[in-house]
């Protein structure tokens, strides 16, 4: 089983839309996916439609408690419109509660839930975070991560930071001799503007930071209207022909981070 962390210090920077794609692509490719909504926003329960009814049925019942071996397997809910094979574990506003979370062990909460789990792949949808309980949840429990940018300002420095967020983890753990590892598998930018002519100054900047780090992944995701409204209407762009530019780019980044 594969856990797939998407992350970025910033908002807005394509972080939901990757998940939620690579998942579904995956999916409908015939793997047993869970995607896991850690982001207390819950922009990936709103779209795959299933905002919990009850409080404990979300990714906060897996965050209190000790205990919660099985808890994915029991909490995942299908998403028929998306894929048979793809299960979201849906976010709530209460979770940010979680977030003064300093209980010891409080991290291997996330990775203990997945004990069990009949899944090939788990994507997680992170929050924008410097670190804190819940990105420290996600570190723990993924085998590999890839960030999520815009060719923005923003999105330059949210790969930045969490990159460092990731370093400092890393090094934690091999202060301590563990032998867990976590992949940077790459940077995917997302929503890029293809269809103007000539690319502006800041744009290309981003471009040029982002290459610099050596992560950058190819192709980059364009921007077609067709994801924000699908978005809206709880379904998926790629079942649009005015989606399938981005569903194919998301197609060709997926062969090179899905094991
Ligand atoms: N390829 C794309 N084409 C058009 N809009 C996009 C594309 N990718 C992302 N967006 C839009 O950009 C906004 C931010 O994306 P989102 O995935 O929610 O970012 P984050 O999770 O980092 O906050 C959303 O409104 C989303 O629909
Ligand atoms: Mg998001």
């Amino acid at each position: 089983m594969q856990v797939l962390a998407i992350y970025s210090e910033s908002g807005g920077v394509t972080k939901t839309t990757t998940a939620v794609s690579l998942a579904v692509i995956a999916a409908r490719g015939g793997r047993k996916v869970t995607l896991l909504d850690l982001d207390p926003r819950a922009a990936t329960t709103k779209w795959a439609r299933v905002v919990p009814e009850e409080d404990h049925l979300h990714v906060g019942a897996i965050l209190a408690y000790d205990d919660c071996e099985g808890y994915a397997e029991e909490l995942g809910i299908v998403v028929p419109a998306w894929s048979e094979n793809i299960r979201v574990i849906p976010a709530a506003r209460s979770m940010s509660n979680r977030e003064a979370e300093y209980a010891d062990g409080a991290e291997y909460r996330l990775k203990t839930s997945l004990v069990g789990l009949e899944s090939d792949l788990v994507v997680i949808d992170c929050p924008n975070r410097q670190g804190g309980p819940l990105i420290k949840g996600a570190l723990t429990a993924a085998d590999s991560i890839v960030y999520a940018s815009r060719l923005s300002e923003d999105g330059v420095d949210g790969v930045e930071g969490a990159r460092q967020t990731v370093s400092q983890f890393k090094k934690n753990l091999a202060r301590i001799g563990a032998t867990h590892t976590l992949d940077e598998l790459g940077v995917i930018a997302g929503d890029i503007d293809d269809r103007v002519v000539g690319t502006p100054a800041v744009e290309r900047i981003a471009f040029d930071d982002l290459k610099q780090t050596g992560l950058l992944l190819t192709p980059m995701v364009p921007k077609r209207t067709i994801v924000q409204q699908a978005r809206i209407a709880g379904e998926w762009y790629g079942d649009y022909p005015s989606g399938h530019k981005v569903l194919d780019a998301y197609t060709e980044l997926s062969k090179k981070v899905i094991r």
